[in-house]
Parts: structure tokens; C-alpha cells; sequence
């Protein structure tokens, strides 16, 4: 029996083809693979112990060539490509003799990036951003769920997304890809998505680490920020998702931050992540993002991918020399055999079988419909099918399709070539706005399409019709960043044609973030899609005519203008880029370091920034508008502040679901003029009725970071509590004398 099982963990754990198997068999063959002679194969043992045990049968060389990947793989044309090479991101090879499986690494943000071989299909999800506008853990538990359940089926057994970055910079390239502004519900969020990984017993990951908050010059900028304010902003999302994700992997990122690049920062990596935070997981490096051996190894990097630049020869050198002590590679090997074993990867390999794309298909709808955000309704939404009789659809695919993000983030559409989604392009799937509408309209309305191209064409068809919907998009990549909120394409020269033309007009915007809108004050209706994934033009007409009562909150501040922000230019974006791209050498370096001075804004990132300043943005954090109305009352703090609660009621006729907020503003002494999210609960309320609402406080969240004693106090005083529905509608006060640091 454990004979047969070990052989399963050695075929099937390594995903190979039925050559490798017999390979991978005939090089066992002198192993006898059972837990009566691998101790490590009990599963009643805990991972640690397993690890241990295994790692002391290695030979230096195997230990070497768990450390870095196998190279660019599929990635870059002429490469080599390993048997098992699954066709991810990354690959590095196991070892058979120990029952040790390959390891296969697939980016896989919004979704699996590029199908396996000999798979075709993977679940476009709605942009991170989105999932976030949900404010639901369980939404994005089920969104890190059907990652995993896909790579599973694929054969792959490592996910590489995770994107946790503050969105500190509002023209981040890679903005759809994270949560949001604020740490804790970023924290919270992405943990939550990189558990729904993890319970697939796929290896899970969190990225990129830390402040790659801007792709401009990303591979040579030096992020600069104070220690206090660097750990109660950026490090704290990471702190809250490794603590409640505990995920095998930390990709630390291609900057610098405070000098030292973020694979080989000391402080980073050994200090707060292992140290201070207790992360038992193993740090890879962003691809290429490795910059040295004996340093990068002693800071605390565990593994370089995708190649063997630094941590190859060099790194087994360096040990026979001394400089890195047997027992740092030790640690390093321990650290991703254990991550193994704790993920279920070798115990329970995934089995490939066909992606079933009607369920991910539903529940990234079923994700979409909570995290679509209603920003403007001028008495024209929901829209009543009975009465609309025209309507005029224009703007960019809206006919067949909706966009998607680009880079790794990049799923392939489907009936695309596996794998054949160009980089640098829009990528368009298959989810068609016009079809859904229609259906809900009826057969007796009839609803046109215009692309929009034409400002003046796309009034024509606006005028002709009873109500106007115009889709506009913002198309986002990793590798660079938008150099202004507008739209790009004049699309605000398309909203107001089209807006002067039909007074009845309604905005849906399909954007990798937040960006400005100056025709706001003269459409009647908006509605923030962000990406919307595969099921997105289902979602979309759902809540326009009311099937879906919308529920989603920004996470995210939408400022009127560049001036508002704390820094009017994307730094570093100068006159001569190329596609908003620095120009550099075809990696996107750039030759020479140049500082980003996060300073500026320091701990007040987001909507903190706009209080401090008293700056009115076009929308604010935590902001988004029902079919319904929420009266909130009762507010009751306990003594420890450990616990809110107040009551929600719905005094519209419709049932819906609320965000409820709260926030704080900390003692004085704290030296924090601004109040900032300390937790929040989104709930069901039937219309007309009534709910208690009960939101736990975490003591960290009350806290500051003492760089004195480097660690989280909460300070003596007087806490001010702020409960609503927006960061900026908050009718609930109340305050609580806290006695005591804790
Ligand atoms: C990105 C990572 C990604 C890696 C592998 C890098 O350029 O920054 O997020 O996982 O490529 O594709």
C-alpha cells in the first residue's frame, strides 16, 4: 500500500508525460520509495520534521538545484524547455530518487496565465481591484479557489500571483492587479485569495516585495520611505495576508528600496519577513530580479528564478568557500521542501483533467456582481425593461466583448492559441455587453451599437436612441504605467458628444484603476467595472436593469486630477518614453538609479492624503451607491475597543447588501492627523428590515510602529470611532478611552 502510493506521489507529483514517469521510475529504481525507508513520506509527521529529514539525504548538488529555476522556459523563444516543464512561469526540477516532485510555477493573477500543455482553457477572474470592490473575504477566498482548482487541473502546483502592492501610485500599471489603497483591506483580501490557493494544495504566493508601487523604471528605482511609515503602510498588507495566508512563497520585487535592492535587503527579507513576522515559507525572486549570491543568500533570498545566474555555481562556490555557511542553504532548501509539504503538493499532486469553464465561467460573475461599483445614478438605474424601447450601446468592444489586463497577468481569451496572447496588446474576451443588454431589454426594444470611434457618428446614434450607455476602457500592463488619469483615446471627448446628445446617458467604465472623469457632472449614470472577467458582461447588464442591486465600495480613491496627488507626475516618466515606457534596454532597465521619494505623502497614502490636504476627490475610498438605502444607528464601542457594534437598516424597497465601515482616528500623541479603516463587514439586509452588526477590532490595526523598540504598540488615550458607508459619510461617532499601551 505505501509502496503504490509512493509511486503515485513520484509519477503524478511530477506531472509529466509517460516517458518522464518511466524515466522518473528508472531513477528511483536503486530508492526504495515507502515511508518504511523515506520517513519523510508520513503524513503524521509535520512538515518541518518531513523536511528535515529529507534535506539531510541530499547531495549539495541537489540542494543547489532546488534554489533557482531551470530558466526562461516557454517564455522566451529558443530556450530550452524542460520534460516536465508544465509551460508556466517557472519550473525547477525535483528529485526523484527522494520523491521529491518538480515544481511548476504559473503566474496566475486574475487567472492561469497561458494554458498548460495539452490544456486549453483558464477562468478569466475580474481584476484584484475588483474582487477588492467587493469587500467580501469570501469572494476573494473563491476567487484564490478557482486559481487553484485550474492550476490543479492544469498539473501545475505553484501559483505565482498574489499581487499585494499598495496602490499608492494611481497610474500604476499593474494597479487591476492589486487590492487596494489601504493595508488592511488589502491584507486581508489578498490573504484571503492566496488561502483559496493554498486549499487546493497548490503552493501559494504573495507579490511583490515591497513598494514596487510603479512599473516606471521599476528595475532600477530606489523606493524611498521612513521605516514607521514603510511598516504602517506597504509592510502591513503584506504582515496581515502572510499572517492569515501562511503562503509558501514571497516574491520579492525588482526596486530598491532605501539603497538595497529587494531580493537582498537584510531588512526586508531576514529581518521583517523572517524574523520579525515568523515566515516559515521560502522568498523567490522576481524573474531576473536576483543581483548577487553570497548577499542576496545571506539577506534572506531562498530561490532565483526563472534561471541560474546567481544561485548556480556560484552559489555552490560560495558555500564550499564559506561565505554562505551549509547551514544558510540548508535553511534555504528546508524552506521550499517544507512549503512543499505543508501545501499538500507532494501528498496530494494535482491530477490533470479538462477545466470546467461553465463553473468558472459562474463564479467569476458571481464575484463580478459584488465587486461592480455604482458611482453615479441620476434617477435612471436600475432600467426598467418595460419602459426602455431604444438604446444606443457605443464604445470599444462593447458589441462582442470586454478587455482585460496585460503582462503576466495576461489569461489567453478563448479559442486564442494557448500561450499566444501577445504581450503589449489589449486582449479582449469573449462576453458581449450588446447580447446581455438585449436579452434584458426584450425583443420589443431595439438596441444599436456604435464603436465610438467617431465622437460625432456615436451622437448621432445617442440622439436617436431613448437612453445612451457608452463603454469606455483604460487598458493597463504590467511594464508601464499611465502617464495621467484621463482616458486614453479622447474617450472624454466621446462621453461628452455623446452625453450632449442624449440627456439620458450612462457611463460603464472598464478600467485597470482609478481615473478622472470631467464629464461626471453631465451623464446621469456610472458604473465601475474594472476589469470585468469572463462573466463580466452577464454582471454588467445585471445590474443594469436592476437583476443585481450593485454593492460594491471603492478601494481605491478617485481624485478629481494629477494636482490632488502627491506626486502630479508618475516619477520618472519623462518626455521621451515610449509607450508610456522609460527608454531603456528591451528588459525595461533603466541605466541609472533614480529615487522615488514616498516620503511625500509618507504614511497618508490614499484617502489619508486627501483628508490631511482637504481635498474633495471625485470619489471617494469606501465609496458606491446602491438601489437601495442603508440608515445606520446605535453606535456602542466596548472599553478595550476590542469590538463595534451598531445597527444597519435598509429603508429602501429593495434587499440588498452594505458595506458597512469603521474607522479610527488614534490619541494625539500618535502623531496620525487622519482617520483610517479599522474594519468592516459586508452584509445581506432585506428591505425594510433592521441588523445588529458586530465588527471585531484588532488590537494591530489600533496600533503604531515604535521604531525605537522597533514593534506595534497601542498607545494610552482617546479613540475616535467613525461608522458608515463611505469614508466620507460616516454618521456614527463615538469615543473610547483607551488606558494602557498594549
Ligand atoms: C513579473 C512577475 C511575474 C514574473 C514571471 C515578472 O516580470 O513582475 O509578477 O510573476 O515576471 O512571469
Amino acid at each position: 500500500m505505501k509502496i503504490l502510493r509512493c509511486i503515485r506521489i513520484v509519477g503524478l507529483g511530477m506531472a509529466v508525460t509517460l516517458v518522464s514517469i518511466l524515466s522518473a521510475g528508472a531513477q528511483s529504481a536503486d530508492a526504495k520509495p515507502s515511508a518504511d525507508t523515506q520517513a519523510w513520506m508520513d503524513k503524521a509527521l509535520d512538515p518541518d520534521t518531513r523536511a528535515d529529514l529529507m534535506v539531510h539525504e541530499m547531495t549539495l548538488d541537489e540542494k543547489i538545484q532546488l534554489v533557482h529555476g531551470d530558466g526562461w522556459g516557454v517564455l522566451r523563444a529558443g530556450e530550452t524547455v524542460a520534460p516536465g516543464h508544465n509551460g508556466g512561469a517557472g519550473f525547477v526540477p525535483g528529485i526523484p530518487r527522494l520523491g521529491l516532485p518538480d515544481i511548476n510555477l504559473a503566474d496566475s493573477a486574475v487567472g492561469a496565465r497561458m494554458a498548460a500543455r495539452d490544456s486549453r482553457y483558464a477562468t478569466l477572474l475580474p481584476s484584484v481591484i475588483g474582487m477588492a470592490s467587493s469587500w467580501d473575504p469570501e469572494a476573494a477566498r473563491l476567487y484564490g479557489s478557482v486559481i487553484g482548482r485550474e492550476l490543479r487541473d492544469q498539473g501545475y502546483n505553484m501559483s505565482i500571483g498574489g499581487g499585494m502592492d499598495l496602490i499608492r501610485e494611481p497610474r500604476n500599471g499593474r494597479n487591476f492587479e492589486y487590492a487596494s489603497e489601504d493595508p488592511i483591506l488589502s491584507g486581508i483580501m489578498v490573504g484571503e485569495l492566496a488561502s483559496g490557493v493554498q486549499d487546493n494544495h497548490i503552493m501559494g504566493d504573495i507579490k511583490h516585495y515591497a513598494l514596487n508601487d510603479q512599473e516606471t523604471g521599476r528595475n532600477s528605482l530606489n523606493a524611498e520611505l521612513d521605516k514607521r511609515s514603510m511598516q504602517e503602510t506597504d509592510l502591513l498588507s503584506f504582515k496581515i495576508g502572510i499572517a492569515l495566508a501562511k503562503p509558501a512563497g514571497v516574491m520579492c520585487s525588482y526596486n530598491r528600496v532605501n539603497g538595497d535592492f529587494a531580493c537582498e535587503s537584510q531588512y526586508l527579507l531576514n529581518d521583517v519577513l523572517k524574523h520579525n513576522w515568523g515566515f516559515k515559507g521560502f522568498v523567490v525572486s522576481d524573474w531576473e530580479a536576483t543581483h548577487s549570491t553570497v548577499k542576496a543568500a545571506m539577506a534572506g533570498l531562498d530561490m532565483e528564478q526563472p534561471g541560474i545566474q546567481y544561485f548556480g555555481k556560484d552559489l555552490k562556490q560560495a558555500v564550499l568557500d564559506g561565505k554562505v555557511p551549509q547551514a544558510r542553504l540548508d535553511n534555504m532548501v528546508h524552506r521550499i521542501v517544507r512549503s512543499m509539504f505543508a501545501a499538500g503538493v507532494i501528498d496530494e499532486p494535482p491530477m490533470r483533467r479538462v477545466v470546467d469553464p461553465f463553473r468558472g465561467r459562474d463564479d467569476a460573475q458571481h464575484i463580478e456582481e459584488e465587486s461592480l461599483v455604482l458611482l453615479k445614478n441620476d434617477h435612471i438605474l436600475p432600467l426598467s425593461a418595460g419602459e426602455v424601447k431604444s438604446i444606443a450601446l457605443i464604445g470599444d468592444h462593447a458589441d462582442s466583448s470586454v478587455l482585460s489586463g496585460g503582462g503576466s497577468a495576461q489569461v489567453d481569451a478563448p479559442g486564442g492559441r494557448p500561450g499566444g496572447s501577445a504581450w503589449g496588446t489589449p486582449v479582449y474576451f469573449p462576453s458581449s455587453p450588446l447580447k446581455y443588454v438585449q436579452e434584458h431589454a426584450g425583443a420589443g426594444a431595439k438596441v444599436s451599437f456604435d464603436p465610438g470611434s467617431d465622437p460625432a457618428q456615436a451622437a448621432k446614434a445617442a440622439a436617436a436612441a431613448q437612453v445612451a450607455i457608452v463603454f469606455v476602457t483604460q487598458w493597463m500592463s504590467e511594464g508601464q504605467d499611465a502617464a495621467t488619469l484621463s482616458l486614453p483615446h479622447d474617450q472624454d471627448a466621446l462621453v461628452k458628444a455623446v452625453a450632449t446628445a442624449n440627456p439620458n446617458t450612462i457611463v460603464v467604465l472598464e478600467t485597470g484603476g482609478p481615473v478622472s472623469m470631467p464629464w461626471s457632472g453631465s451623464v446621469k449614470g456610472i458604473v465601475e467595472s474594472w476589469y470585468p472577467g469572463i462573466g463580466g458582461a452577464q454582471a454588467i447588464a445585471n445590474v443594469l436593469f436592476g437583476t443585481v442591486n450593485p454593492s460594491g465600495k471603492l478601494p481605491v480613491t478617485f481624485a478629481a486630477n494629477e494636482e490632488q496627488l502627491p506626486h502630479p507626475h508618475v516619477t520618472g516618466l519623462v518626455e521621451h518614453t515610449v509607450n508610456n515606457r522609460l527608454k531603456e534596454d528591451q528588459r525595461g532597465r533603466q541605466p541609472h538609479d533614480f529615487p522615488v521619494d514616498y516620503n511625500v505623502e509618507g504614511m497618508m497614502v490614499g484617502y489619508k492624503w486627501f483628508q490631511v490636504k482637504d481635498e474633495k476627490p471625485l470619489f471617494p475610498f469606501g465609496y458606491g451607491l446602491s438601489y437601495t438605502a442603508f440608515r445606520y444607528s446605535g453606535l456602542k464601542v466596548d472599553h478595550g475597543a476590542k469590538e463595534v457594534s451598531f445597527a444597519v437598516q435598509n429603508t429602501g424597497s429593495r434587499d440588498g447588501d452594505e458595506i458597512a465601515e469603521v474607522y479610527v482616528t488614534l490619541p494625539k500623541a500618535s502623531g496620525e492627523p487622519f482617520r483610517k479603516l479599522a474594519g468592516w463587514k459586508r452584509i445581506s439586509v432585506a428591505a425594510g428590515s433592521s441588523q445588529t452588526v458586530t465588527v471585531p477590532i484588532d488590537p494591530l490595526y489600533l496600533s503604531i510602529f515604535d521604531t525605537k523598540d522597533d514593534a506595534w504598540k497601542q498607545l494610552a488615550g482617546e479613540y475616535h470611532f467613525e461608522v458608515g458607508g463611505s469614508s466620507a459619510d460616516l454618521p456614527l461617532h463615538a469615543n473610547v478611552e483607551v488606558s494602557g499601551a498594549r
